[in-house]
């Protein structure tokens, strides 16, 4: 009995000690390959930078820098309606959208800018294309088809393009070819 006590107390001591190995080889093998891979990228300034901002690294971050997000640009709220750059061209929004219900239920939209509505809101009406069905037929009400209105009709920011837009409108396009060529009749 007492033989047999010993043996496993022996092993089991053996079998700690062998796991005790295990584990700090595994420790000391960590630190070792994430110095390896992080050295060269502390160098770098973006690396530092990428220490600096506190933020934990994620696979792929050496080599970029760290900026701050810039503040969410505001809505342009001024209420002046914008200029079409072209007549299919759904007008932007110029006035807040803010909390505004456009759901199956309710349509704040069109509160204001349904026919029996703009009297009282002084909205302009939608359209009559906003009562045609895609057979081009006119339906007592709005189409089901123009019913969620932010589909095409976006509000603005003050937000500044990423990319100059070298967007010409027809009149213009058309203005610089009367002066060349003679337009599209030769
Ligand atoms: C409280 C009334 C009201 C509500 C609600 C409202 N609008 Fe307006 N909307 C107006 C008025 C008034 C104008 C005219 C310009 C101005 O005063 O802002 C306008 C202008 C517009 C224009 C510009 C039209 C043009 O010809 O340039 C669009 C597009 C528009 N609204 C879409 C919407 C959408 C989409 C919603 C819902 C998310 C909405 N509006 C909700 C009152 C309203
Ligand atoms: C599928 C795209 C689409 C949807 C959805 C849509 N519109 Fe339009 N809207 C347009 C286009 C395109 C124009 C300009 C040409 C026209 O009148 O058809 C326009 C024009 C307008 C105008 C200006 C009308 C005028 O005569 O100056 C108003 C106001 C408007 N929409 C409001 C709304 C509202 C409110 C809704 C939601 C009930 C809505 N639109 C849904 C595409 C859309």
């Amino acid at each position: 009995m007492k033989q047999i006590l010993r043996t496993t107390i022996v092993r089991a001591a053996l079998l700690s000690a062998a796991l005790l190995v295990t584990t700090l080889t595994a420790l000391t093998a960590i630190p070792q390959s994430q110095a390896g891979s992080t050295a060269p990228v502390a160098e770098t300034a973006s690396g530092r930078d990428v220490a600096a901002s506190g933020r934990p690294a994620f696979t792929g971050a050496e080599g970029l820098t760290v900026q701050e997000a810039p503040p969410i640009p505001k809505d342009v709220t001024d209420d002046r309606r914008r200029q079409r750059n072209y007549p299919e061209q759904p007008p932007v929004i110029p006035h807040s959208v803010a909390g505004y219900q456009l759901d199956l239920n309710a349509n704040k939209c069109l509160t204001c800018h349904s026919r029996e509505f703009t009297g009282d809101s002084q909205a302009p009406m939608v359209s009559v294309t906003h009562f045609q069905d895609r057979d081009g037929q006119v339906l007592g009400a709005v189409s089901p088809r123009r019913y969620f209105c932010m589909q095409c009709h976006v509000p603005q920011t003050e937000a500044q393009p990423r990319v100059q837009n070298t967007f010409k409108d027809m009149d213009s396009v058309i203005r610089q070819g009367s002066g060349t060529s003679g337009g599209g009749n030769n």
